[in-house]
């Protein structure tokens, strides 16, 4: 890995912290939830990845379909010198706007941004070998505390892809809009990839696989949230759930007891009491109508330059320029 360097900014303090924080204002809350950062150790990338091969999860391959088709675009019109890649993950998908960029002759340095650190260096493996000219600087960190470690320099552009943006809510995703603005200068880009309003089933089905891969990437949080924090979470009793809430235009993933159950949390000195049939939520992933991602990026400071869909308009991809 010679062209690439990894800049850790989650200390295991940091990371010990903000795990017990949001289990002790998640879980001793009603409704109970954890926030989806969680699901992503070592295990968790690996599923997510597995998810993302189900004949069902459909937002990965539509999303490669519109890269391929306009990588040269993007590469064209914004004549990148940085690409900064939030949530990174295995970074195969952005190898198409990688290489659309080198053609362009304009790419100098990718920062893939991960909070998990084996998948960033995963990928930064496969990188240094695929892209052995190109400055690969990961950093491991959090996109909701650590976006002042992003480079400074001009022609940059932020990716956002897999419909990440979606696991906000949305009035943190709208200060997580705006927290990207900020550390952008007037001309930099964002390339954003948002899943969108379909047919509830086909929504619902990719969240429910046959192989059960997504059930076992929902469960997962339980065996860091044991390892981490020294819980006793019985993972086996926890049903998975994914159905979407067409009043708030998301579909919602929880955890469901299957029995009355006394959890105890050493990290927290504390134990909680979880009801059968009482629901941990885990995840929400919202689904955009174009208009409405176009409004939200002009409200952070952005104007939207292109939008492109897939040709079953399953999934979105819009192109806006930091005014
Ligand atoms: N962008 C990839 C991966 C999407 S999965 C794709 O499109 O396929 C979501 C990714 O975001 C995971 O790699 C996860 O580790 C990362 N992630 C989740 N919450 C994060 C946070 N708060 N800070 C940084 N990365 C985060
Ligand atoms: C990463 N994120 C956008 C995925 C999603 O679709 O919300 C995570 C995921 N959850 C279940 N399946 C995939």
């Amino acid at each position: 890995m010679t062209n690439a360097t990894v800049e850790v900014h989650l200390s295991p303090s940091f990371f010990d912290e903000a795990l017990r924080s949001d289990a002790r204002q998640g879980l001793l809350a009603q409704p109970r939830r954890i926030p989806p950062k969680w699901f992503y150790d070592k295990r968790g990338s690996e599923l997510f990845d597995a998810i993302t091969e189900t004949e069902e999860y459909y937002p990965t391959r539509r999303e490669r379909s519109i890269l391929a088709s306009h990588a040269r675009e993007i590469a064209e019109r914004t004549k990148a010198r940085t690409i900064i890649e939030l949530g990174s993950g295995s970074s195969e998908k952005t190898r198409l706007i990688l290489d659309a960029a080198q053609r362009e002759g304009s790419l100098e340095r990718f920062v893939p941004f991960d909070v998990c650190e084996e998948a960033l260096r995963g990928a930064l493996n496969v990188l240094a070998e695929r892209f052995p000219n190109l400055d690969l600087a990961g950093v491991v960190g959090d996109f909701e505390e650590h976006l002042w470690a992003l480079p400074q320099g001009d022609r940059r552009m932020i990716v956002l892809l897999g419909g990440t943006i979606g696991n906000f809510e949305p009035t943190s995703r709208a200060a997580f809009l705006a927290s990207i603005r900020t550390v952008l200068a007037p001309g930099d880009w964002l390339l954003l990839g948002t899943d969108l309003v379909k047919d509830a089933a086909k929504i619902e089905r990719a969240y429910n696989d046959a192989s059960g891969i997504t059930a076992e990437f929902n469960r997962n949080v339980l065996a860091v949230m044991n390892r981490e924090l020294g819980a006793d979470f019985d993972v086996d009793a926890f049903a998975h759930r994914a159905w979407f809430d067409a009043a708030n235009s998301w579909i919602e993933m929880q955890l469901v007891s299957t029995t009355d159950q006394r959890v105890t949390i050493a990290a927290l000195d504390t134990h909680i009491d979880i009801a059968a049939d009482e629901a941990i939520r885990t995840e929400i992933s919202a689904k955009f109508q174009p208009d409405g991602i176009a409004g939200e990026l002009t409200q952070a400071g952005f104007r939207t330059e292109a939008f492109w869909t897939d040709d079953l308009d399953d999934f979105g991809l819009t192109l806006a320029q930091a005014i």
